[in-house]
């Protein structure tokens, strides 16, 4: 990846945040997966349990890794502030973060991961996170995304976030089917790579 990239996966359960996720990081070679909510999902990426693992494997050329910690605390925004701030040294990274708002808040985001989205261009940490509600994210990750896109939403509230133009469609959006709601899809092309995606609006 010459650029760093950073893109946002907005939707309801089921939708396809993850099988989308999934697809795009097969296509990379330098990425690791932040995935405190254990999906399934990664089950068949090599996984890794601890800082001092996770920091050897990222001096490594290539590396393709899920980090889980089997920790569960109610602030995963600070057990996670070391892991950060370890990414802000690594250069040119492909990191995920599935579910994002496990780290942030709109009113909180950890200090570490608000420095790899404000200044990360620094060292080229590409970001690629999701989100099942748009309201549960920080504007730090919606304002520094080259690109968002949503699958269905349907909460009012939700919606409300959202450009007038877009709720309707939103709301009626089929499985699978998404649309961009901030930025633009040209942008993150070079992170899709092969991937065959494209939005509906
Ligand atoms: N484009 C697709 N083609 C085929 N199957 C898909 C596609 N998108 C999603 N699926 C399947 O639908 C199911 C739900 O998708 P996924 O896990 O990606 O949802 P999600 O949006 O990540 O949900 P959650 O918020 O619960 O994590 C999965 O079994 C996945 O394999
Ligand atoms: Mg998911």
């Amino acid at each position: 990846m010459k650029q760093r990239i950073i893109f946002g996966i907005m939707g309801m359960t089921g939708y396809g945040k993850t099988y989308l996720t999934r697809k795009i990081i097969s296509q990379h070679k330098r990425y690791l997966v932040i995935d405190p909510k254990l999906d399934d999902h990664y089950d068949s990426l090599f996984p890794l349990y601890n800082l001092k693992d996770v920091a050897n494997a990222l001096i490594q050329k290539e590396f393709q890794f899920v980090y889980r910690s089997e920790k569960f605390t109610s602030n995963m925004a600070t057990f996670y502030e070391p892991l950060f701030r370890m990414m802000y040294l690594v250069p040119d990274v492909l990191m995920v973060v599935d579910e994002i708002p496990f780290f942030m808040s709109p009113h909180y985001i950890s200090p570490a991961l608000q420095a790899l989205f404000l200044r990360g261009s620094k060292t080229g940490v590409s970001i690629l996170w999701n989100a099942q509600r748009p309201v549960h994210v920080h504007g730090d990750a919606l304002s520094q995304s080259e690109c968002v896109i949503s699958f269905r939403q349907t909460h009012w509230n939700d919606l409300s976030r959202f450009d007038p133009q877009y709720r309707n469609r939103l709301r009626t959006l089929e499985w699978k089917k998404f649309g961009v709601i901030e930025g633009e899809w040209h942008a993150i092309l070079p992170l899709l790579g092969k991937v065959k995606a494209s939005p509906d609006f």
